[in-house]
């Protein structure tokens, strides 16, 4: 059998970890579910979400996938032999192809920003009417849309089936810092709007009469979303990393970086919302019909539109490669089917699967598919907002009381004589908090009213 791959180091792990969680989860999801759900009061349940389970469940993936070394089904399978369990690990597999498919669809929008910022079309002081134009020819376009679903899947597939090469390992170290850079320059120059106080007013104030259990369930699966967790992608990441990595201190590097990132998006996008008597409501699109106003107004926005839309695509593309990279490792190390074509497989089925979505911002069956959303919204709360959380309840379960937290703990510690900082706590979030807290949100969700 080949040998497995490895990280070359625990900075390429770390950068791939996070350029698997920082992505269009940040700086398309984050801001569109911010705004939907009443914004600061959104903000505030997610970064509870991203501190007392995203961080814990990262811990729990990484662990299980360091101490296994294997794909998610193998994982489960090597610590509870022939046992239902390794249903969880496919669960990821299935959510890591259904988020592929509509992922792609919007990745594919980047790439369409990124053609058009780069001729100049946002140049020129654009008004609200002529920035809702561009947006809906584009998207009504499903040969447009279409293709560029293809060209992305494509695109990321070509780079799985080459293993995650040191290229993307030495790419991602340096395109995401700039992207980084970028989004702080957009912050600034965000703030300096006339609109910005009562953006950050939305963004910041929260309103605790607006508390509802849909919304915390959002919050829940946006921090799943955005930090890559609940579908294995984190077990798989942490499958190749070996023992001399520091796991506790990757853990948190990865969530603190997401989190900023998202964070910073909010605070480009809100002010520009406020200043231009648009809707934070908007909901998917929302990003697409802000930041055009920045560009053509922001002195250089013509330089920094392309380039900023580039990251963008890069970022989902680091994003794309973690996803493909789940079904695809269980493939290779399960199957023993070639790497290239596990990876064209996966490619292939998610491609069929986005075509609907990248039909449903066209008139017609899909754009009001089912209960009043598109399908490309139907499969963005399915797998988002549900699947994400289930799968991390199963796997808190597991790693709590099949594996067992203790013996988790233990993978997780740099030294294995001493307890790692805030030990015991995490033995007592994974055991008891996570799984209370996701079983009551899903069982409201499936069964509640709202
Ligand atoms: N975390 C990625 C983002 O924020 C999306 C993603 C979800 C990637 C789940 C892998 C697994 O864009």
């Amino acid at each position: 059998m080949a040998k497995r791959g490895k990280w070359k180091s625990t900075l390429g792990f770390v950068l791939a970890a996070a350029g698997s969680a920082v992505g269009l989860g940040n700086i398309w999801r984050f801001p569109y579910v911010t705004g939907k759900n009443g914004g600061a009061v959104f903000l505030f349940f997610y970064i509870l979400s991203v501190l007392f389970l995203g961080l814990v469940v990262m811990y729990a993936e990484l662990s299980l996938g360091r101490a296994t070394q294997k794909n998610p089904v193998g994982a489960f399978e090597k610590i509870k032999p022939s046992s239902p369990w390794k249903a969880v690990g496919f669960l990821g597999i299935f959510t890591g192809v259904g988020i592929l498919s509509y992922y792609s669809v919007i990745a594919g929008w980047t790439l369409y920003y990124f053609y058009i910022s780069s001729l100049g079309k946002f140049s020129g002081n654009l008004t609200q009417a002529q920035i809702d134009e561009i947006f809906s020819a584009f998207v009504s376009n499903p040969f447009l849309t279409i293709s560029l679903l293809l060209v992305f899947i494509f695109l990321t597939s070509f780079i799985v089936s080459k293993g995650v090469s040191s290229g993307i390992e030495r790419w991602t170290g340096i395109l995401m810092p700039l992207l980084f850079l970028i989004l702080l320059i957009l912050s600034i120059y965000s703030l300096t709007l006339p609109g910005a106080s009562e953006g950050l007013k939305f963004y910041l104030k929260p309103d605790f009469s607006k508390v509802n259990l849909k919304m915390i369930l959002s919050a829940v699966g946006q921090a799943f979303f955005s930090l890559s967790l609940g579908m294995g992608a984190m077990i798989t990441y942490g499958s190749y990393l070996s023992r001399e990595d520091n796991l506790f201190s990757s853990g948190i590097e990865v969530v603190a970086f997401d989190t900023l990132v998202a964070f910073l998006a909010g605070i480009i996008i809100f002010p520009t919302v406020f200043t231009y008597g648009l809707s934070p409501q908007a909901g998917v699109p929302l990003v697409f019909k802000t930041l055009p106003f920045t560009f053509s107004r922001l002195p250089l926005g013509r330089l920094f539109g392309p380039l900023f839309f580039f990251l963008l695509a890069i970022a989902a593309l680091t994003s794309t490669i973690s996803l493909v990279e789940v079904a695809t490792s269980y493939l290779v190390d399960e199957r023993r089917i070639p790497r290239p074509r596990a990876a064209f497989l996966v490619g292939a089925v998610a491609f069929l699967l986005g075509i609907p979505s990248a039909l449903s911002t066209s008139p017609g069956l899909f754009s009001r598919f089912a209960f009043g959303k598109s399908f490309l919204d139907l499969m963005d709360y399915l797998w988002a907002n549900l699947s994400l959380p289930l799968g991390a309840l199963l796997l808190s379960i597991f790693v709590g009381y099949v594996w067992g937290a203790e013996k988790a703990a233990v993978e997780i510690r740099f030294r294995k004589d001493r307890k790692f900082p805030g030990e015991d706590l995490w033995i007592y979030d994974i055991k008891y908090f996570v799984p209370l807290v996701l079983a009551v949100i899903l069982l409201f969700a499936a069964f509640g009213s709202s």
